[in-house]
């Protein structure tokens, strides 16, 4: 087994090692059972240089939580076209109940939400739960659902007992218009408590999007070249800011949970200065936090992260990132920009040094088990057909939701692997059952590693595991570029 290759690392997740620790370090205690509110949220205990900044047009604000009460959460979000103010400019942008992002919905394992979608928007569209371990059918996280223009749709989400906490997000998902719902704006947060709450001096919630207007303030019109690499915004958001700030005491430990909620942005984060602990991407944990210095963020990707504040100003900063091109020469490519996203300072009294962050539950490994069946999916990008002569295919076809492409035995353990015959990445986003990255371009993973969104870099392969246990029903597998699944990179998965 070769040692990862830097841009092997890259593409996982979690970069090198913290060069130094500086600040102090910090408690991670275990909560004393029965904390009746999430400890470490901003309204329990915010950090005192903030409150008072709380209001100061640079404060970076979070959306509106919804929390579960009795098992149950029940709202309802309306879909519309808004007046809102971006970067300093009044624009308009496809918000959720009038916000950009929507609002937070927290709720524990074992709760059921109830949600009547309400559609103010003059194209069909529909509801994701992404990542979330529900049911794919009815009026579940079924994204055949079509909700037409002014039209309510009643979904109902049961989670299991057994549902894993972590950070999960929604966003529209109709075949077709998915993009450019969600690159106009509609998106937001879930977050399933930890049974057992890690103990921080505050939480927070960056959910990172772009967006692009035109010269009037209306949302970018994609042209048919950016629909086929991929739109991206020249503007980079957190929770719909710009330029914001946070500010905390030197030593202190908070609990980030970052969503990159870009339609096709690849997210390389760095906060040059303080510590990074990466406790997993998406809802996997790793065994224990690891160090690092920069995270990669595919389209659907969520990192949640321990950051010790280190005293000193640093800037959250993504970096530019090769996501390939369309082939051939003089074709356009899709490199990511960067961007400053926010600015985080520490400073004040010191908090107290404090304990190592604790070891995390133990995830299950597929490794150990013997598989009952292994299939290999290639995606491709070429013609004849989609747009601009470019089909986006999976197995060579272009999404048919009356087409069931794998059909799986409820209970099987497969291996796939994932072949990317294009220049482009393809990160690869499968519904309802997690995938146990395996290896990336040939390189092993060490360590247990799930996720739900899992990178297919250019002309390059990925192996990974799955479980199809639990749940059953019909789905998708797909580009998470929403501009590529909107195309064609999109297959029905029926686990039956
Ligand atoms: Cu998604
Ligand atoms: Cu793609
Ligand atoms: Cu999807």
């Amino acid at each position: 087994m070769e040692p990862l290759s830097r841009r092997n690392v890259l593409i996982l997740g979690a970069v090198g090692t913290a060069a130094v620790v500086t600040g102090g370090i910090v408690l991670w205690s275990q909560t004393q059972g029965g904390s009746p509110a999430p400890p470490g949220t901003r309204s329990a205990n915010p950090s005192p240089t903030e409150s008072q900044a709380a209001g100061s047009s640079g404060t970076l604000r979070e959306p509106e939580v919804l929390t579960s009460a009795d098992g149950r959460l029940d709202l309802t979000l309306t879909a519309a076209l808004t007046d809102v103010t971006v970067a300093g400019a009044q624009v308009r942008a496809l918000t959720f109940n009038g916000s950009l992002p929507g609002p937070t919905l927290r709720v524990r394992p074992g709760d059921r939400i109830t949600l009547a979608f309400r559609s103010e928007l003059d194209a069909p569209t529909n509801l994701h739960t992404h990542g979330l371990v529900v049911s794919p059918e009815g009026n579940s996280d079924n994204v055949f659902v079509m909700i037409e223009p002014g039209a309510t749709f009643e979904y109902e989400y049961q989670l299991g007992d057994d549902h894993p906490p972590g950070l999960f997000w929604y966003h529209p998902h109709h075949h077709g218009n998915s993009a450019e719902q969600l690159f106009g704006g509609m998106f937001g947060a879930i977050i399933v408590e930890d049974p057992g709450p890690i103990e921080v001096a505050r939480e927070r919630l960056l959910l990172i999007s772009d967006i692009a207007f035109d010269a009037t303030g209306d949302l970018h019109v994609a042209s048919a070249i950016e629909r086929m690499l991929g739109r991206e915004g020249d503007i980079v958001m957190v929770n719909g800011q710009t330029g914001a700030t946070l500010v905390a005491q030197p030593g202190e430990r908070e609990r980030w949970r970052v969503v990159n909620a870009c339609s096709s942005r690849h997210l390389r984060l760095r906060l040059d200065g303080q510590r990074l602990q990466l406790l997993g991407i998406d809802a996997g944990r790793y065994a224990e936090p690891a160090e690092v210095d920069e995270i990669v963020l595919l389209p659907g990707n969520r990192a949640d992260l321990i950051v010790t504040a280190v005293e000193g100003s640093s800037v959250l900063r993504t970096l530019p990132f090769d996501r390939g091109s369309m082939g051939g020469m003089g074709r356009p490519q899709s490199a990511t920009t960067g961007a400053d996203l926010l600015t985080f300072t520490a400073a004040g009294v010191s908090s107290p040094a404090t304990a190592p962050v604790p070891a995390q539950p133990s995830q299950r490994d597929l490794r150990r088990e013997p598989m009952t069946g292994h299939r290999t999916l290639t995606l491709a990008m070429g013609g004849p057909g989609g747009i601009g002569g470019m089909a986006f295919t999976i197995d060579g076809k272009e999404f048919d939701e009356a087409r069931v492409d794998t059909e799986i035995a409820h209970g099987a353990l497969e291996e796939w692997t994932l072949v990317n015959t294009s220049t482009m990445d393809h990160p690869f986003h499968l519904h309802v059952w997690p995938m146990q990255l395996i290896e990336v371009d040939g390189v092993p993973i060490a360590g247990t590693d799930w996720r739900d969104v899992v990178p297919v870099r250019a002309r390059s392969s990925t192996v990974v595991r799955i479980a199809f246990e639990g749940l059953t029903g019909r789905t998708v597998y797909h580009c998470h570029i929403l501009d590529h699944e909107d195309n064609g990179m999109m297959g029905v998965v029926r686990t039956a």
